[in-house]
């Protein structure tokens, strides 16, 4: 499978097209980004890590019923997906308040949230993804009520059944960020999933093995990322 035209370049990924029909590639580059893109570096392998990650993720959320994007790894750090028409909205689901929420809501890091939160954000990285409402995306136009209402119950069963497979291997999924897209008339997981876009602590410690250690400096960044996939039983 050969790259086509490139018709994409995010903040960590590419998207090109290729020869498939209805199919797309996604190219995982070693590019680390934070605050909305203010800060970028690269990080060794970490194109290679985060593919195999999600490969591995999506695979396990299919295999439990979820319908997601990915078709099949073709390069170590380039994966086949279906083509989606995303919706630019970020769905978010906190089982602990790290980050966003304690700055604006003036809450405890670290504290549990019981049962887990849910928030929608504009992907919008010039206006820094602001948190919008099921009622701003209906009234926008950025997808409907009946899609607004299956985002969020996909969202709900991927919490559930990641929070266990990391709590199996004696992590927490703190919070993470999903993005979804159609195709055919279809609604699919799509982007990625990957420590890049969630928090994942050590049960026992609580050290930080995401890329909050990027953005906070602790260094140890992708090794972390390593250790996830390795105590997850997949070979990185
Ligand atoms: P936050 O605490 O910055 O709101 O982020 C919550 C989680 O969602 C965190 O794991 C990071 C992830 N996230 C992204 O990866 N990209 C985004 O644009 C946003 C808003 C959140
Ligand atoms: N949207 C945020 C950013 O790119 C998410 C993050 O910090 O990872 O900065």
């Amino acid at each position: 499978m050969q790259r086509g035209e490139k018709l994409y370049s995010g903040k960590a990924k590419s998207v090109y097209a290729c020869d498939q029909d209805g199919a797309l590639i996604l190219h995982f580059r070693n590019d680390t980004s934070a605050f909305d893109g203010e800060r970028v570096e690269q990080l060794d392998r970490k194109g290679i890590v985060n593919n195999k990650f999600n490969a591995f993720i999506m695979e396990y959320l299919e295999e439990a019923g979820i319908q997601t994007h990915f078709l099949k790894l073709i390069s170590d750090d380039e994966a086949l997906v279906r083509q989606l028409d995303m919706f630019p909205i970020e769905c978010v689901i906190r089982n602990v308040a790290s980050g966003s929420i304690c700055r604006r809501l003036g809450v405890e890091d670290g504290i549990d949230l019981n049962p887990p939160t849910f928030e929608f954000f504009l992907k919008n990285d010039a206006l820094h993804d602001p948190m919008i409402n099921e009622s701003h995306i209906e009234s926008f136009g950025w997808a409907s009520a009946e899609i607004v209402a299956q985002m969020k119950q996909e969202t709900f069963k991927v919490n559930k059944l990641l929070s266990k497979l990391f709590a199996d291997a004696d992590m927490i999924l703190v919070d993470f960020k999903i993005e979804f897209g159609m195709q055919d008339g279809k609604l699919y997981l799509g982007d990625e999933f990957s420590p890049d876009g969630c928090r994942i602590w050590d049960a026992k410690t609580r050290e930080k093995l995401d890329k909050d250690r990027f953005r906070k400096g602790l260094g140890g960044v992708v090794e972390a990322y390593e250790q996830v996939a390795q105590r997850l039983g997949l070979e990185v």
